[in-house]
């Protein structure tokens, strides 16, 4: 392999600037051929990645070209494409049982459900399996109001959680809405984005990178989490019945574009939801499984722990596979019905995620994750430093964002105006299509993070001439 190139988030616009080609994105950039014509053509990109094969932090295109994966499926590739662990244990399940059912007793599951639950605190020891994100999600909506007797639930705005029918209400980003009626009982509040929000400082996030916005607040006390809390109990005050089901929140918002809220945030917000007898449901999908790096979930960078865990993506390594943590008090809830999935639990996918968990462990992934992202997001914020174009950098381990802007006074979107005449539905920008969102596989190296970082600088300097500026 002669060639090396990017699979990232990076929008279309910077494309013709760029040393490496292709670069992906992972930016929402449709192109629908409008109707009446019979065929309608729906892809990220405008010429979309012929992907062929996977090994670890790299992907192979059909005609053989490498690229570094820098966005692992949207943060599902944990520990490495067809990671020849993981590959060997689900070859060996695929060889004894593929299939029986959760209702039957079965080694792989019990001895999975086991190994997980050993990773999670007390009294988080409940385990459901699910097939997907959404399906994990959905659970938890159903769990949280029969447990509570409660219907409304609270999400943050520019959060997604989900495109079934009922995660859609938890989901707050047009672009994946339909205009159908759904979402009854569900409510967005303000997400406290302290880059994008109106209140914001120099110390109120938990990243080795700050927003370059000042406030004069004294060490241990932020007064844009104030702001934000009072946000919330605005939306409590006006928004929704005096007692709730459930408030969701991912400790890092993922799609959104790695949004961090100010550091007690959680830690206050799941004080006032349980005050009104609500349950506080952390979604892992994106966070967990040591992505964050300090800690293996994301929660536990909050200082918090959430009476629901929901996980899904890292858990199998790309395996579809999700699930639900909770405690035998919510357990006991939910135990006045049948509740039946026929995939969950499936012996392959135990197997995968047993092996995963494994892996984890034995190849350092957080660890990878806390060196490897701590340098990225610092060597990135020097580039911010220097670009009038790069607003923000932020996350934590392998969680980036790094939010490109017209210039750090208008903080205007720089894609929506670049891109205008690329042909892209302009009602599809949403702030999300202006983030880049690095989420590589956890085995990714140092070296891997120098060849990003000179081929983005690189991309953003060819860019910056272009403009004149
Ligand atoms: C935070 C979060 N929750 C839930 C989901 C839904 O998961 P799935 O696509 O497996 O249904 C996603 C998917 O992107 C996600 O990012
Ligand atoms: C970024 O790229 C420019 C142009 O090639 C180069 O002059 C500069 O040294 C690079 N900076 C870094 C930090 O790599």
């Amino acid at each position: 392999t002669t060639s090396m190139n990017l699979l990232f988030g990076l929008p279309l616009c910077l494309l013709p600037f760029l040393p490496h080609q292709p670069l992906l994105l992972n930016t929402l950039l449709y192109f629908i051929i409008p109707p009446p014509s019979p065929l309608i053509t729906l892809t990220y990109y405008k010429k979309p990645v012929f992907t062929h094969q996977g090994y670890m932090q790299w992907l192979w295109d059909v005609d053989g070209k490498r690229y570094l994966d820098l966005f692992a499926g949207v943060a599902t590739v944990s520990v490495g494409h067809c990671h020849p662990k993981v590959t060997a244990a689900a070859e060996k399940q695929l060889k004894r049982l593929w299939h029986t059912t959760s209702i039957y007793v079965y080694p792989t599951l019990h001895e999975y459900c086991e190994k997980l639950a050993s990773y999670l605190p007390d009294p988080l020891k409940v385990i459901y399996l699910t097939n997907s994100g959404s399906e994990a999600n959905d659970l938890a909506m159903l769990m949280a109001r029969l447990h509570t007797g409660n219907y409304d639930i609270i999400t943050f705005r520019g959060s997604y959680h989900g495109g079934s029918p009922q995660t859609l209400g938890l989901t707050s980003n047009t672009a994946y809405k339909y205009p159908i009626a759904n979402g009854l009982g569900c409510t967005n509040t303000m997400c406290p984005d302290v880059f994008r929000g109106p209140w914001g400082g120099s110390h109120c996030r938990d990243s080795p990178v700050q927003t370059t916005r000042e406030c004069s607040c004294a060490q241990g006390h932020c007064m844009a989490n104030e702001q934000y809390i009072g946000q919330l109990k605005e939306t409590f005050a006006t928004s929704v019945p005096n007692r709730i089901a459930a408030f969701f929140g991912e400790p890092i918002q993922g799609v959104g574009g790695a949004v961090q809220y100010p550091k007690n945030y959680l830690k206050e917000a799941y004080r006032l939801v349980r005050e009104r007898g609500g349950v506080c449901i952390a979604d892992e999908v994106q966070t967990g499984f040591g992505r964050t790096g300090t800690h293996f979930w994301g929660f536990q960078g909050h200082g918090v722990i959430p009476d629901m865990v929901t996980m899904a993506k890292g858990i199998g390594n790309g395996f579809p596979m999700g699930a639900v943590v909770t405690t035998p008090e919510i357990a006991a809830s939910f135990g006045q019905g049948v509740h039946f999935n026929t995939f969950a639990g499936n012996p392959v996918a135990c197997a995968v995620a047993s092996s995963v968990l494994d892996t984890i462990s034995e190849d350092g992934s957080q660890q990878t994750s806390l060196k490897v992202g701590n340098y990225l997001l610092t060597q990135l914020a020097k580039l911010r430093d220097k670009y009038e174009i790069i607003g923000d950098v932020r996350g934590k381990g392998l969680m980036i964002g790094v939010e490109m802007v017209k210039d750090k006074v208008s903080l205007e979107c720089l894609f929506c105006h670049h891109c205008f005449p690329c042909n892209i539905p302009s009602l599809l920008f949403l702030p999300p299509l202006q983030t880049f969102r690095i989420k590589p596989p956890m085995c990714i190296t140092m070296e891997d993070a120098d060849f990003f970082l000179a081929v983005f600088n690189k991309s953003v300097h060819n860019y910056m001439e272009r403009r004149g500026g």
